[in-house]
């Protein structure tokens, strides 16, 4: 198993368990975590799944596509070089104890 850990703005976290291959976005909708919305279920179509990935991580996560680039310039909070959005990030075991931060816009 593979776990990420959701920081919200406040500081509180959420530390879940998923399956390689499933997406960041999935594993948050399962659990209810606050702030991630996925109101296109995974399409990358409305960026309302959007995460900033921890400085610990950046180096580990696989690089944006350029769709992906294009559908964050559409999110509520400003795009910097560790956003992604969750739906296209997905678990491997490389990424056990991955942490992602909650844009305070998504509230
Ligand atoms: S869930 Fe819509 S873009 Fe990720």
């Amino acid at each position: 198993m593979v776990k990420v850990t959701y920081r919200q703005p406040d500081g509180s976290e959420q530390t879940l368990e998923g399956k390689p291959g499933d997406s960041v976005m999935q594993l948050a909708i399962g659990a209810g975590v606050p702030g991630i919305v996925a109101e296109c279920g995974g399409s990358m179509a409305c960026a309302t799944c959007h995460v900033y990935v921890d400085d610990a991580w950046t180096e580990k996560t696989d690089t944006r596509s350029e769709s992906e680039e294009d559908m964050l310039d559409c999110a509520m909070a400003e795009m910097k070089d560790s956003s992604r959005l969750s739906c296209q990030l997905r678990l491997t075991e490389a990424l056990d104890g991955l942490v992602v931060h909650i844009p305070e816009e998504q509230f």
